[in-house]
């Protein structure tokens, strides 16, 4: 028997181990201004990489569409991601169209800050409900390396600023940690962001993608990077906000707010993942280091009805059985091709 688009106070939608569908983070755009090494290393993307072309990227239409049926089969928060969604021309039309979507409760967008200045005043009069900035450390040369570019922290600091000022918050600061590379900087820019009044979470350092020559050695664990800020501002830890919540909070002891960090290697959280990804060009993902998506697009453009569109998603979700994270401790070698980072926007 065929499904039936679920009405939201139905069942929701499990895969194989019980996990239900609720975030979906839409990739925009396969672009990046930025050529972080841990993600789109500048020797494999040269002035000659060739991005997709227009034609094979989903329209907005297209994009709400498969958002609003994503929402009628559990999702309650989206986020909007790359490579660096705010590349993507007229990002705010979208933005309008997935907020007037029933049932959507969260609305948010993770970007490198470059462009976020210009573009926050017009995000937030579309629709968005907040921002989290990617910066990874406070001096200028680290920052230069990890973007690839040698880019300064002003741009993305002006961002920051205008994103709070516009009402994007609460903001979020995602920073990566790599050993030798920026984990020095770490107490630095916890105390700039905390006197800022912003949320900040650390990210170790995972193998997402074939192209970082990630390494066991490279990964600065979360249990490191809070005993470091602790010796410095004392913390506690506090309860998780919701169910699949990836970041592990502590408070500051003198109140000055709160500092996460993001342990998907030392301490997977596979078990609470409700997260599926699509693609720029209109494929699901499963998982952050799946090797293969299922493609939307080609149903999309034959005509598929939103029945049949509900129906292929229900199909994917309730086969799923992803847990790479897991799963990474026991895997002998490196295992099959993964997808990159900046196709599914991490
Ligand atoms: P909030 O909604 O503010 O809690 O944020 P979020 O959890 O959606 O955070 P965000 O997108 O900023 O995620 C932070 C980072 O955590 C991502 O960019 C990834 O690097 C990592 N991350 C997020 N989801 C997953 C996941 O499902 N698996 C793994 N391994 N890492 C994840
Ligand atoms: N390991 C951890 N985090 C990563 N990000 C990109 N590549 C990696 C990696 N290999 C981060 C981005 C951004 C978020 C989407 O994921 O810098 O903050
Ligand atoms: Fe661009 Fe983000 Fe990848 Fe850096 S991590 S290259 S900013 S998509
Ligand atoms: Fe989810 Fe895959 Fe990350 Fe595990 S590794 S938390 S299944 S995205």
């Amino acid at each position: 028997m065929k499904s039936t688009v679920p009405e939201q106070s139905e069942s929701p939608l499990l895969d194989v181990f019980g996990r239900p569908l609720r975030d979906l983070r839409i990739s925009v755009t396969d672009k990046c201004n930025f050529r972080c090494p841990f993600c789109m290393p500048a020797e494999v993307f040269g002035e000659r990489y060739r991005f997709l072309p227009r034609a094979e990227l989903l329209t907005f239409e297209e994009i709400s569409r498969l958002a609003r049926l994503f929402v009628g089969l559990g999702v309650r928060k989206i986020r909007l991601t790359g490579g660096e969604p705010l590349l993507r021309g007229q990002l705010e039309v979208l933005v309008e169209q997935l907020a007037s979507i029933p049932g959507l409760e969260d609305l948010a967008l993770t970007t490198n800050g470059y462009l976020l200045a210009k573009q926050a005043q017009a995000l937030k009069k579309a629709g968005l409900m907040r921002v989290t900035v990617s910066l990874h450390t406070l001096d200028e040369e680290v920052f230069g390396g990890m973007n690839g570019r040698g880019f300064g922290t002003k741009k993305v600091l002006d961002g920051i600023q205008k994103a709070a000022e516009v009402g994007l918050g609460p903001i979020k600061v995602n920073a990566v940690v790599q050993k030798g590379v920026n984990d020095h900087t770490i107490v630095d820019l916890s105390r700039y962001v905390k006197e800022m009044g912003h949320i900040l979470r650390f990210i170790e350092f995972m193998d997402v993608g074939n192209l970082n020559q990630w390494q066991w050695d490279q990964v600065v664990t979360a249990d490191e990077i809070i005993k470091a800020i602790g010796e410095e501002m004392p913390l506690e830890p506090v309860d998780q906000d919701y169910r699949g919540e990836v970041a592990s909070r502590y408070r500051y002891l003198d109140g000055g707010g709160e500092v996460g960090v993001i342990a998907s290697v030392s301490k997977p959280f596979c078990g609470d993942c409700t997260r599926a990804r699509l693609s720029a060009k209109g494929e699901v993902y499963t998982c952050l280091f799946a090797s293969q998506g299922h493609d939307l697009r080609e149903a999309l453009r034959a005509g598929a009805s939103d029945q049949d569109l509900t129906d292929i998603i229900i199909d994917i979700w309730s086969r799923r059985t992803d847990r790479y994270s897991e799963e990474r401790a026991s895997a002998a070698g490196p295992g099959p091709k993964k997808v990159e980072m900046y196709q599914i926007g991490g």
